[in-house]
């Protein structure tokens, strides 16, 4: 069983942020309790009461994370491709100052989650940003020949990947990600692959982890099971290095070691009962996508992007507003949803909608949507 919790006043900066009685919809995490194994191994740890330096935990969390890809990416991992990074966020920062210089520039797709181009910039190299084109169907893809012209004009030294895409909701299918790895070894484009949503996967779709890209080696997978399991303030994100060379690199640029609580998630997560769990999870997130498929689906001038990945929506009002979209339906509604615009310029009509949460809630978001956009459209 999946617990709803509530996470008003528990210091939730998505219930907090705004201090008000808003329903929140916005940041990327779930309103799921964690698997209790962790709740009880994070209890027995801090009820030690003293905190001093510890040798690090004798059980090997990366055989959790290789036996983890095993089981979810029938991939194999030697262990000692994996290093820990607090955050993916971090990690990219290590990847940047490791694999390009200052002032280098490093290619992205928009709409983008925006604390990348924030990380791109604090490194100080060039963020330039590429649009991710929706095909016939819908879908949001890569256009190869766009980046190649970009590629050719601009020389970037890196290509930082999302995948399952935030916010859009995309799973790129093998020949995608072939395609783009192949136009990055031909220019020397190293490849972030940010596969923090690897896990939320729905239907037929199947997440392709750089990974499974035979002969690639310019590459780094960064992951964690922040995601699945509402684990983001416990860091305990890693990277996956194939090429010995490259993780010689980052681990020369490491000045930590893990704490033990944050290898806690790592050790009672990737497990069997966290198939479990995760499996329960995605039952709930599917039913719960399917009905706010359906409800905004009655929306006149309302195109929400079919989800393939993610707990993230995206969704495009065909309307024109005087004031941004998170003040629209914040003001209106008492709603809190990501707008667009955070995500690339030319998106200011779209709103992400997280729908990790129970069916209440859910139910509670849509009808104050809808009768937000009712009034206006
Ligand atoms: C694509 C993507 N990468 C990274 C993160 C943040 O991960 P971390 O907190 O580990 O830096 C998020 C969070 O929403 C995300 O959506």
């Amino acid at each position: 069983m999946i617990r709803f919790v509530d996470r008003r006043n528990s210091g939730a900066i998505k219930w907090q942020q705004y201090g008000d009685d808003s329903l929140p919809f916005w940041i990327a995490d779930t309103e799921f309790a964690t698997l209790n194994t962790l709740s009880q191994a994070l209890v027995k740890y801090f009820k030690q009461g003293h905190y001093g330096y510890q040798i690090t935990m004798k059980n090997n969390y990366k055989e959790n994370i290789s036996w983890w890809y095993k089981q979810r990416h029938s991939l194999n991992i030697p262990e000692n491709w994996i290093i820990y990074v607090p955050t993916v966020m971090c990690a990219l920062k290590l990847a940047l100052e490791s694999f390009t210089s200052i002032g280098e520039s490093v290619v992205y797709h928009v709409p983008c989650y925006p604390n990348i181009p924030k990380v791109i910039s604090a490194a100080n190299r060039r963020c330039l940003e590429i649009d991710l084109k929706k095909n016939l169907d819908g879908k949001y893809v890569m256009d190869i020949e766009v980046m190649k012209v970009l590629f050719e004009k601009e020389r970037p030294k890196m290509y930082v990947f999302c995948n399952p895409h935030n916010p859009t909701g995309r799973v790129f299918d093998k020949q995608e990600i072939l395609d783009l790895f192949n136009l990055c070894n031909s220019y020397g484009v190293k490849i972030f692959s940010d596969e923090i949503h690897s896990d939320i996967v729905f239907g037929d779709n199947k997440h392709f982890s750089a990974l499974t890209i035979e002969g690639a080696d310019s590459f780094v997978v960064a992951n964690s099971p922040n995601k699945p399991f509402n684990v983001a303030n416990l860091q305990s994100s890693y990277l996956i290095v194939p090429d010995p060379i490259q993780r010689k690199k980052l681990q020369a640029s490491l000045c930590y070691e893990p704490a033990n609580y944050n290898l806690l998630p790592l050790v009672t997560l990737y497990t069997a009962q966290g198939i479990d769990y995760l499996n329960k999870e995605l039952e709930i997130l599917s039913q719960n996508l399917l009905y706010l498929t359906s409800e905004i689906a009655t929306l006149p001038s309302i195109e929400m992007t079919r989800t393939e990945g993610t707990f993230l929506c995206w969704i495009e009002i065909k309307s024109n507003f005087k004031i941004s979209l998170f003040d629209f339906f914040k003001d209106k509604g008492k709603l809190l949803i990501s707008e667009g615009r955070t995500f690339s310029h030319n998106t200011s009509n779209f709103i992400r909608f997280n729908f990790a949460c129970s069916p209440i809630m859910l139910c509670d978001g849509i009808n104050r949507l809808k009768k937000c956009l009712e009034e206006q459209l």
